[in-house]
């Protein structure tokens, strides 16, 4: 049999319909995540246990047949395999034990991720194995900038100021640091791919808060290092990056060497993605997730613009970032719908 849509457009096959899937599709908007999730003592347990994450994987396959599923896990993982104490909060989002100085990154080790992590590479073989054949299955990491914003700040922030007090003072250190994450997030992609996943997606949710000077060094130098040292162990593996809000500076990224295709979020205009970015590498986005709450007409017109505009070239339809958890499950099936309707015209 073929190879799932995804991993032939990603590859560079072009086909009358995009392939969709959503950043996302697991999580609150879906009673039957939630049955599962209140059902579980804390987050990171669901993460943990590979039948729970595997059910949480499957339920939007299901309920949608998207081209792709996504591990469910999360990106701060990888912190938490290091030996970084990692919670989440009721209602408040992940909190970590923050790196207060240099020093602190002599309690981070690399040696434990694989058997701290081995519950994700096993629900990853278990959700291969029950996925049908023509579902993708995508593994991912954070970016090393975005993780080391969360294991600076201890958690999400509004300013940032202790990661770029941090990065700005002290660069040296700071790239100790994105160091030591790359060859741990490199290790953690490795042993997904080896596990069963069939492309890898990196996630740098954070990068559009530094300076387009600054982005070179913290974001795509460690990102591209990290996709080639994936390639080296595994050189078919294609990666997404998803390089967010950081505008005009996507154009940097246009990177074949390292990225079979950039993930581009809300704020970019698919008209100039279509026009700057696509004739070099496959595109993944960029519908507002808040388009999909509003449902309707709005998101007829909003999914139908962005395949008008993106849908020629090679393209996998998407939102500009995840899914929020009011969002009304039908609303999903309906842009399941456009996508797989639209028709081409002959612009
Ligand atoms: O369906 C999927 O996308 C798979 C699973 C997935 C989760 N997190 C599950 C999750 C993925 C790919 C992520 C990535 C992730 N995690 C990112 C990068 C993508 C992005 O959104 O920018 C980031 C920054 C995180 C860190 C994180 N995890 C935050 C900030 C939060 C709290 C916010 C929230 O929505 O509550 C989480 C928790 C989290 N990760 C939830 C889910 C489904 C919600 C927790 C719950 O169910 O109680």
């Amino acid at each position: 049999m073929n190879e799932p849509k995804f991993l032939q457009t990603l590859a560079g096959t072009r086909f009358p319909t995009p392939p969709i899937w959503l950043m996302r599709q697991a999580g609150r908007y879906l009673p039957e995540y939630r049955a599962v999730r209140t059902a579980t003592p804390s987050f990171l347990e669901l993460c943990y246990t590979p039948e729970k994450a595997v059910e949480v994987t499957l339920q939007p396959i299901r309920r949608f047949g998207f081209d792709a599923a996504i591990i469910f896990s999360d990106i701060l993982v990888v912190p938490d395999a290091l030996g970084q104490k990692l919670w989440f909060a009721e209602g408040e989002g992940p909190k970590l034990e923050a790196l207060a100085e240099p020093a602190d990154f002599a309690k981070l080790a690399r040696a434990r991720l694989p058997e701290h992590l081995a519950p994700v590479y096993e629900a990853i073989r278990l959700t291969r194995a029950a996925l049908p054949r023509q579902t993708a299955l995508l593994g991912f990491a954070g970016a090393p900038f975005t993780l080391a914003c969360y294991m600076i700040e201890g958690g999400g922030s509004r300013d940032f100021a202790k990661v770029k007090g941090w990065a700005y003072r002290h660069p040296d250190s700071f790239s100790l640091l994105i160091d030591l994450l790359v060859d741990a997030i490199v290790d953690h992609l490795a042993l997904q791919v080896e596990a069963g996943a069939d492309a890898i997606q990196l996630f740098d949710t954070w990068a559009g808060i530094l300076p387009e000077e600054q982005l070179f060094g913290w974001s795509l130098e460690p990102m591209v290092r990290i996709a080639h040292g994936l390639r080296a162990r595994h050189p078919k593996v294609p990666i997404i990056a998803f390089p967010r809000a950081i505008g005009p500076a996507t154009l940097m990224y246009r990177r074949p060497d390292a990225f079979s295709a950039l993930s581009i979020d809300t704020g970019l205009g698919a008209h100039w993605a279509a026009r700057e970015l696509q004739p070099h590498i496959c595109l993944q986005g960029n519908l507002d997730p808040l388009m999909l709450v509003a449902g309707g007409a709005a998101l007829e017109r909003e999914a139908t613009r962005i395949l008008d505009k993106l849908g020629h070239g090679p393209f996998i339809f998407n939102l500009g970032h995840g899914v929020v958890p009011q969002t009304p499950p039908e609303h999903v099936a309906q842009l399941v719908e456009i996508v797989r309707n639209w028709k081409p015209s002959n612009t």
